[in-house]
């Protein structure tokens, strides 16, 4: 028991704290209550700043979130919150990760909550943030004060250990320097191993097979994003693998481990009074800065939300294993309460923030609750009324790990199918069950990957510290800052307060999907471009039927069947060259032009082909040109064909970019006289005639079909995917850029041409 004593406001005024993680989850709320309710405690915090934003403006913005709300309101308005902010809190620039920050002297007390939370990061990145970045953190804060050190660290420490877990130090015998210096050098010899030649040639494949048709400088880049994950995804392997053997489930509570070793040793050094705060995970607020409060998703969200919307059939882990939950308000007000009552130096003390000793929730009520809590409110299904959620058996990891494997090679078959489907709704319907498919399958393995030990633990972390704590404030403090998980009740907790909290991001999706037009077309003035690609996306046919309806209007009726041979002969592989290079096949496929006449093609163009143009143009294309000259756009069409081929569009558009072809004695030579205007050309050409025009392309728009039109949508601020094909589909759903189908003919037109004498 410790005695009772005077209250956390009284204990901590006239001191100063030096705070840091304020622009994260936990520490935004800290400070909120410090400025909330401790009026005689001033604060300094430390803030990174940003490429567009300073420290001081993060700090400001954070003060016009939720969390800020009942400060603002009780304060009179924004005015007077950044009065109090200008008045109490000091900020400091500095990423601790990369040096020792300038700390000043005055701090009485240091609460250090910044860190990198995510359970897998490169582990480069772990150390470098968790131990290094602390150190450096509390070496700078100590240079001249001899502060009370609060440090947030997670009860997960523990690592992979099985029963009670008391508050005391973590009982191993790690060099924490080593293992920080190894992590480092890990990032070097993986950089290293990224850069050999059959590593770069086997990006290069990869990114040939996908962006060839795009252009070389596409490929490039994307081979070295490959190169660059890969690096990523090797370093967090790496992580995962060390922490493991050393008995931690992930580099996130390794590198948390080590650094509370590390504290303790330098506050040891010092002579300085350490308190370490363990929460176990943190959710959304009970009711404090209000009820269900949660900035982004925390680490049962997305299974919560997965759930909800009938994605996870099953779920391994050990029915009746502690989710040891506490919400942010009960971790915020015990570390008030830490931070006020600082122990002898050169005896730390450990709390537990916990639930699962005194109140524990077992898993199987957690899935309970929620399943009840869904079923009571179904999520919406886009255009498909209400989610359905699963009933798991928990059969068992094992089973689950089957269920698993028999998913993947279903969809792997699925995936083979899409890809080679022609350009439709039905592939387009397919590619979205493919990837549903995939990502639930992705989800669940990488979520009982990551969360294993989570929901699997037959572990209790012990929290008589806390309690022992929560007994010795004063009746006024237990009712203002109340942190005593004992007195949790779940079924309230988790159906009225923290399901509706994670879930109203869904249902306003959800209804803003159903609201949300296509494409806005902004009004504007003629600085604005709208960039339509030809084939697919204006008109079915591509250069080979522009080439056959020409070509047989040119010819003596008698030698149609022979010349159709002849071309359509040739189509596989033309298409199999078009694949690989759009510029090859253009080039191949022009040469068929050799000795027409450019006199000849050009009446049939005029007299013929123009009907048959806007016969299989979309309706749906030549509205939206429309809409876009009504709103003082300018209208660009960017085709591969022959320019002389789409002449006929010209009344449609303000510009028109074709293939010229070489003309020789009146005659088309079957060269073309530049290179043709495909895959990252298009871009290349728009983005040097934006500058010429001085044309902002951040509002322009652009329209294709193809994944090899990727440079240019992506060269404006308004790209729309037209009834794509499968990669870009993909791609378009990933960035929510719209998808638009535009209906059109696809048969060739039934007409008899007439015999002109062109030869
Ligand atoms: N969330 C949980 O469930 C949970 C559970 C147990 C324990 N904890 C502990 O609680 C603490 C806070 O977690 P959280 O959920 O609030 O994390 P969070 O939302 O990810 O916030 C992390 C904060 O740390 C800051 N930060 C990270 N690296 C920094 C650097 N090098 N220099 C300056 N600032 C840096 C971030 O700043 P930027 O905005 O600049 O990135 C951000 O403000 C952590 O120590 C965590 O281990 C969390």
């Amino acid at each position: 028991m410790v005695d009772k004593r005077g209250s956390i406001v009284d204990a901590l005024a006239g001191k100063r704290i030096f705070l840091t993680g304020v622009t994260g989850f936990l520490g935004q709320v800290i400070l909120e209550r410090i400025l909330l309710d401790l009026p005689d405690t001033r604060v300094t915090v430390l803030v990174r700043g940003q490429q567009s934003s300073t420290a001081v403006d993060r700090v400001h913005y954070l003060t016009r979130k939720p969390a800020f709300d009942a400060l603002r309101e009780r304060l009179g308005g924004d005015d007077e919150l950044l009065a109090l902010l200008d008045e109490k809190v000091d900020v400091l620039e500095g990423d601790f990760s990369r040096a020792e920050p300038e700390i000043p002297a005055g701090m009485d007390v240091v609460i250090h909550s910044a860190a990198a939370v995510s359970f897998d990061p490169p582990i480069d990145e772990g150390f470098q943030t968790n131990l290094l970045g602390a150190r450096n953190l509390y070496r700078a804060a100590t240079a001249h004060n001899t502060p009370h050190l609060v440090h947030v660290s997670t009860a997960y420490v523990a690592g992979v250990q099985k029963g009670v877990i008391p508050e005391g130090p973590l009982d191993h015998k790690i060099d924490y320097d080593l293992e920080a210096e190894m992590a480092l050098q890990a990032r070097h010899d993986v950089e290293t191993q990224s850069r050999k030649p059959e590593m770069l040639e086997h990006f290069m494949a990869k990114a040939s097979k996908e962006h060839s048709r795009a252009g070389p400088s596409t490929v490039s880049i994307d081979a070295e994003e490959r190169r660059k994950a890969w690096v990523d995804r090797r370093l967090i392997e790496y992580g995962r693998m060390r922490a493991r053997t050393l008995g931690w489930p992930d580099v996130y509570t390794f590198t948390k481990a080590l650094g509370e070793r590390m504290v303790e040793d330098l506050a040891h050094e010092r002579g300085l009074s350490l308190s370490i705060v363990r929460p176990s995970i943190i959710e959304s607020a009970l009711e404090h800065p209000s009820k269900g409060w949660i900035d982004g998703f925390k680490m049962a969200d997305p299974i919560i939300r997965a759930y909800g919307m009938g994605q996870i059939p099953e779920f391994p882990g050990i029915p009746e294993g502690i989710v040891d939950l506490i919400p942010v308000d009960y971790v915020v007000n015990a570390i008030l309460a830490v931070a006020a009552t600082p122990p002898p130096a050169g005896e730390p003390a450990h709390y537990n923030v916990s639930s699962g000793d005194r109140n524990p929730l077992r898993f199987f009520e957690l899935y309970e609750y929620v399943r009840e809590y869904f079923e009571a409110h179904p999520l919406p299904e886009r255009g498909r009324g209400e989610h359905k959620v699963p009933t798991w058996d928990f059969p068992g990891n094992l089973k689950v790990e089957k269920m698993l494997r028999r998913a993947e090679k279903l969809t792997d078959l699925a995936e083979q199918v899409v890809t080679h489907m022609p350009k439709s709704k039905t592939m387009r319907d397919a590619v979205t069950r493919v990837d549903r498919d995939r990502a639930r399958v992705d989800f669940v393995e990488r979520y009982s990957d990551l969360y294993g030990m989570y929901t699997e633990t037959e572990v209790v972390y012990t929290d008589a510290r806390v309690v022992s704590l929560w007994e010795s404030l004063t009746p006024e403090d237990q009712e203002r800052f109340p942190f005593d998980a004992g007195v949790l009740d779940w079924k309230y907790y988790l159906q009225d307060v923290h399901c509706p909290a994670v879930t109203v991001s869904l249902r306003e999706l959800s209804r803003r999907d159903r609201e949300k037009p296509s494409v806005r077309i902004r009004p504007r003035d003629d600085t604005v471009l709208a960039v339509f690609d030809m084939e697919g996306t204006i008109i079915s046919s591509n250069v080979v039927e522009s080439y056959v309806w020409t070509r047989f209007a040119d010819l003596p009726l008698d030698d149609w069947p022979a010349e159709m041979v002849s071309v359509f002969g040739r189509i596989p592989g033309y298409l199999q060259i078009d694949r690989r290079d759009r510029g090859d096949f253009l080039r191949t496929f022009f040469r068929r032009y050799e000795g027409a006449s450019v006199a000849g093609v050009d009446a049939l163009i005029r007299n013929h082909v123009a009907e048959f143009m806007f016969q299989k143009a979309s309706p749906a294309a030549i509205r939206r040109v429309r809409e876009h000259r009504a709103a003082g756009h300018r209208t660009i069409m960017i085709t591969a064909a022959a320019s002389v081929f789409v002449q006929p569009m010209s009344p449609l558009f303000d510009v028109l970019i074709g293939a010229e072809l070489e003309e020789r004695d009146e005659r088309y030579t079957g060269f073309m006289s530049q290179p043709p205007l495909v895959g990252e050309a298009r871009s290349a050409w728009l983005k040097r005639y934006a500058a010429d025009e001085g044309i902002d392309l951040r509002h322009c728009y652009a329209y294709a079909d193809s994944y090899s039109d990727l440079p240019l949508l992506r060269a404006v601020g308004n790209p729309v995917a037209v009834s794509p094909d499968s990669a870009l589909y993909r791609h378009a759903k990933r960035r929510r850029w719209p998808i638009e189908t535009w209906e059109m003919s696809r048969s060739m037109p039934k007409v008899r041409f007439p015999k002109p004498a062109v030869r």
